[in-house]
């Protein structure tokens, strides 16, 4: 795969209006295979992963991880990550600033290595991000964290038998840190609460118990995690993106002919399906085949939208710049607030560029609906507003020109070729 480079990033062109159809196939989870890939250094043991999308962001935590020492090598959706020398407690700061989720190998190399030096990841389009939740817990467990120059030192000090840790706010990334972390701890008991539940976490959760960790409450909010001595190497597949699903479901909500949306986990999709019922959209499920398969509809038949982003079950924030543009398109004033990222709203100026009518009241969208979108010259600011863009330009009247849009490959794999399969033509360049 050549190297995506995020830093001169192309230009998309697309001419709209366009209609999917056919079938298109979900990959693996970008947001479970990175976590997963991050635990497998609590291993010297050979791990084998399938389903494991072609990504930038998968191709940053395979660079991660050869930094710290692994080996990796790739064989279509299978990547077998192998550990055949010491492993090095440094990660410099190139790969952790193009990806937040790279911080994740902190705690787990630190157990290993004993002392680390990891760059400190940055924020990003969606607002300051700090990780003061991964260091206070990993405090608690006995990583002891200094932070100069833009990295943080993590070092092994004494702690207790029994652990408790509460969460202040159910953060994705900081309860995958945390368990990962705690699994290695022999012969103590760490209790973790106000969790995220995220579908992602499950996955992690359930890799982990195959590689030996004694875990309890999955799927809850309280996590119990009884230390054990080593962890072994195991095979194992990563669940479909529940995230690239939805972007495709939407689309085909907006400019679908009958598109099926295969190889999806219904149950992760529950509250967008939900939603799309409630106002008015018809679509077809099969949970035994897991497929979805959706139609435009008249949007003048639609009820307004009212959505608030919340950790999961709540509506994914991962889905909110995406669902802006159906609500766009709906008469009558929708309401989209988002919850958990202070500023994820950059598209919504791009959006009114293309004829939109949306004004912004602190952390709510307030939409106008109107009767079509118009090509215009957009920029895309991160990864799910890329995605928001590229469907909002497939609906419009018109030629539109998306730049930045390499974003779109951090979260998207084979996107042309699947865009393509489903009769839908951009051009990159
Ligand atoms: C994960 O990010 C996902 N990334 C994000 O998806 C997703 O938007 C997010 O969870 C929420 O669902 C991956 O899984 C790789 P958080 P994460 O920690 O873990 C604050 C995508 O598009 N916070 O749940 O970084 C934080 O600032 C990406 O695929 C602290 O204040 O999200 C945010 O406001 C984008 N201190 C909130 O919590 C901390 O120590 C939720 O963040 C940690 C988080």
């Amino acid at each position: 795969m050549n190297a995506i480079n995020l830093e001169s990033s192309g230009k998309l062109l697309v001419k709209g209006p366009q209609i999917a159809k056919g079938s298109v196939k979900i990959s693996g989870s970008k947001n479970a295979v990175l976590p997963i890939m991050a635990a497998t250094l609590l291993t010297k043991e050979k791990v084998i992963l399938r389903n494991v999308p072609e990504l930038a962001d998968v191709q940053t935590m395979t660079e991660i991880l050869e930094y710290s020492g692994k080996t990796i090598n790739r064989n279509d959706e299978i990547l077998i990550i192998e550990e055949n020398k010491e492993l090095v407690g440094e990660i410099p700061y190139e790969p952790v600033r193009k990806m937040r989720a790279s911080f994740n190998v902190y705690g787990p190399l630190t157990l290993r290595t004993k002392e680390t030096k990891v760059a400190l990841p940055g924020g990003c389009s969606l607002g300051v991000r700090p990780v003061n939740y991964h260091l206070e817990g990993l405090k608690k467990m006995g990583i002891e964290s200094t932070t100069e120059h833009g990295y943080v030192m993590g070092k092994i000090i004494d702690s207790k038998n029994e652990i408790n840790i509460s969460l202040p706010f159910p953060s994705v990334g900081a309860t995958e840190h945390l368990i990962s972390s705690a699994v290695l701890l022999e012969g103590k008991t760490i209790k973790i609460s106000n969790c995220a539940m995220e579908p992602e976490i499950t996955d992690l959760i359930d890799f982990l118990s195959k590689m030996g960790a004694q875990i309890e409450g999955k799927n809850t909010s309280i996590i119990t995690i009884h230390g054990v001595k080593e962890l072994h190497g195991l095979e194992y597949s990563v669940s479909p993106d529940r995230i690239e699903a939805g972007t495709y479901i939407i689309m085909g909500a907006i400019i679908g002919d009958n598109l099926k949306i295969e190889r999806v986990c219904i149950d992760d999709l529950r509250i967008l399906l939900n939603m799309l019922e409630e106002i008015g959209i018809e679509f077809e499920i099969s949970e035994k085949e897991n497929y979805v398969k959706i139609s435009k509809v008249d949007f003048k038949n639609l009820k307004n939208l009212n959505i608030d982003t919340a950790p999961y079950p709540g509506f994914p924030t991962d889905l909110q710049p995406q669902i802006s543009v159906l609500a766009s398109l709906i008469p009558g004033k929708s309401t989209i607030s988002e919850n958990i990222f202070s500023s994820r709203f950059n598209h919504i100026d791009e959006l009114n560029r293309m004829g939109a009518k949306i004004r912004l009241e602190d952390n709510t969208a307030i939409i106008d609906g109107v009767d079509y979108l118009s090509g215009a010259p957009i920029q895309a600011s991160d990864l799910r507003a890329a995605a928001a863009l590229l469907i909002a330009a497939l609906s419009a009247e018109g030629e539109s020109i998306i730049s930045n849009i390499d974003h779109i490959f951090r979260g998207y794999e084979k996107l042309k070729e699947k865009l393509d399969k489903i009769g839908i033509k951009i051009e990159y360049n």
